[in-house]
C-alpha cells in the first residue's frame, strides 16, 4: 500500500509539517494574541501529545508514501522538550529514492543561539527563523513579550556559524503595523546568504482578527523593494513551492548569485493551492490536509489502537486521495474580511 499518491486535483504528497507543540513563548498578534492565549487558555495535555516514537513510526508511514522534507513547527517547537531526540529518530529516514530526509524547522528564534549545535548535531539540516522587523521598539511589539530583537538575531548567527543553512527569515508584513521594516530587513539580509521572504498576513485561524486592509500585497512588497535594489525574477526552485523568487540584480540587470535572493508569500493576493502538496500532522496526532481545514483525521487513535503499518499506510492513502481542499483559491471569491464558513484552526495548533 505504499508508493506515491495523488488527491483529487493530481496534487502528490511531497511533504509533511508536524507541530511538535501548541505552546509559545511569544504572542505576535497575527497568531496568538494576548487576549486569547492567556493564562486561562487551554492548551493540550501532556497525554494527548504524540510521543517521539510515535510520530517517528507516523512520519515513516508519509515517507513511504512519498514525503520527502519533513517540517519541525510548533508553537515554538523550540519549547518542546528533548526535541533533538526526535530530529535523532528522523534523520536515520531516507526517500523513497533512497536520499536522506530535508529535515527543517520554523523557530522564533529565541532559543535558538542555545541550541543551534545540538540541533546540528542530532542531524536537522536548516532552520527557517521569523523575524517580523530589525527595529527594536516593533520587534518588541509584534512579538507582544518585550522579547529583544538582539537575541534573535544572536540566534541566527550561532544557527549559520553552525552550517544549519541555507537559513530562511519569515517576515509577516501587516499594513500599518511593520512596512516600515520592509526595506531596513531587505538591506540586511542581502549578500547575507540568507532568503528573506516577506509573507502576506493571512486569515488563519478564528482569533486574530484579520482584515483585508491590513494585508499588504506581495506585488507592492516588491515595488517597494525594487524601487531601491533592483530585482528579477528567478524560477521557483521546486514545484509546490510556497514562496515566488527574486534575485538582487546587478548592473547589468542579471541576478548577481552573491548580493542573493528573496522570496514573497502571497497567499492572500495569489493563491497557490493548485499545487499544494503539504500534509499537517498536529501536535495530538491529527492529520490536516490544510491550513483552513475545519478538521483533521484522528491518527493517534489510529496507532494507539491495533493498527499496523500497513493499516496506517493505507489509511493515509485513501485520506490523501480523497482530498479536495483549496482554501485561499476560493477565498479570492468571497467577500472581502469575510470569515470562514466553519470554524478554523489555530496558527499555533497546526504550526502554518
Ligand atoms: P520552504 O518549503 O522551506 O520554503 O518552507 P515553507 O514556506 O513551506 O514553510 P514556512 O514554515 O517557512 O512557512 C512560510 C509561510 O507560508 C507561513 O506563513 C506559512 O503559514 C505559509 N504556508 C506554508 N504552507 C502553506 C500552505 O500550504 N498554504 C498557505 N496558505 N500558506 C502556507
Ligand atoms: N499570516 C501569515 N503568516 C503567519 N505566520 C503565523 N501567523 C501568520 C499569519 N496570520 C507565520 C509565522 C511563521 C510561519 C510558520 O507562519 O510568522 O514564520
Ligand atoms: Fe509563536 Fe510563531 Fe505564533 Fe509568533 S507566529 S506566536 S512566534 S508560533
Ligand atoms: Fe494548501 Fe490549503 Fe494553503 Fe491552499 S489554502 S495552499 S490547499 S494549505
Amino acid at each position: 500500500a505504499n508508493g506515491l499518491i495523488a488527491d483529487t486535483r493530481g496534487r502528490v504528497l511531497h511533504d509533511l509539517r508536524i507541530s511538535v507543540t501548541d505552546r509559545c513563548n511569544f504572542r505576535c498578534n497575527y497568531c496568538m494574541p494576548k487576549e486569547i492565549f492567556d493564562k486561562n487558555y487551554a492548551y493540550l495535555r501532556h497525554t494527548d501529545l504524540l510521543t517521539f516514537e510515535e510520530i517517528t513510526r507516523l512520519a515513516r508511514v508519509f515517507v513511504a508514501h512519498g514525503v520527502q522534507k519533513i517540517r519541525l513547527t510548533g508553537g515554538e517547537p523550540l519549547l518542546r522538550k528533548n526535541l533533538e531526540k526526535l530530529i535523532e529518530q528522523l534523520a536515520v529516514l531516507h526517500t523513497l529514492q533512497g536520499q536522506p530526509l530535508d529535515i527543517t524547522l520554523t523557530t522564533n528564534g529565541s532559543l535558538l543561539a542555545r541550541k543551534a549545535q545540538s540541533l546540528k548535531d542530532a542531524g536537522l539540516k536548516r532552520v527557517t527563523v521569523s523575524l517580523d522587523g530589525l527595529d527594536d521598539v516593533v520587534f518588541r511589539s509584534m512579538n507582544d513579550v518585550d522579547f529583544p530583537v538582539a537575541d534573535v538575531l544572536e540566534g541566527i548567527e550561532a544557527a549559520r556559524a553552525v552550517g544549519l543553512g541555507p537559513i530562511k527569515i519569515n517576515m509577516v508584513v501587516k499594513r500599518g503595523t511593520n512596512a516600515q521594516e520592509i526595506l531596513p530587513m531587505a538591506r540586511h539580509f542581502k549578500g547575507s546568504g540568507m532568503v528573506l521572504r516577506l509573507i502576506e498576513y493571512m486569515d488563519v485561524g478564528a482569533t486574530n482578527g484579520w482584515r483585508m486592509n491590513e494585508v499588504m500585497p506581495s506585488s507592492e512588497v516588491i515595488q517597494l523593494i525594487r524601487s531601491e535594489l533592483p530585482l528579477v525574477q528567478l524560477d521557483p526552485s521546486s514545484p509546490g513551492e510556497t514562496a515566488q523568487r527574486w534575485g538582487y540584480a546587478n548592473a547589468q540587470g542579471q541576478h548577481d548569485p552573491a548580493a542573493g535572493e528573496i522570496g514573497v508569500i502571497s497567499s492572500v493576493t495569489q493563491a497557490f493551492c493548485g499545487n499544494c502538496n503539504r500534509a499537517r500532522l498536529s501536535t495530538e496526532g491529527q492529520l490536516y490536509l490544510c491550513l483552513f481545514a475545519g478538521q483533521g483525521y484522528d491518527l493517534r487513535s489510529l496507532i494507539r489502537g491495533q493498527a499496523t503499518d500497513a493499516d496506517v499506510e493505507s489509511a493515509v492513502a485513501h485520506i490523501w486521495q480523497g482530498r479536495t481542499d483549496n482554501y485561499s483559491e476560493q477565498r479570492s471569491s468571497m467577500p472581502i474580511d469575510s470569515g470562514a464558513p466553519v470554524k478554523r484552526i489555530e496558527m499555533s495548533y497546526i504550526g502554518g
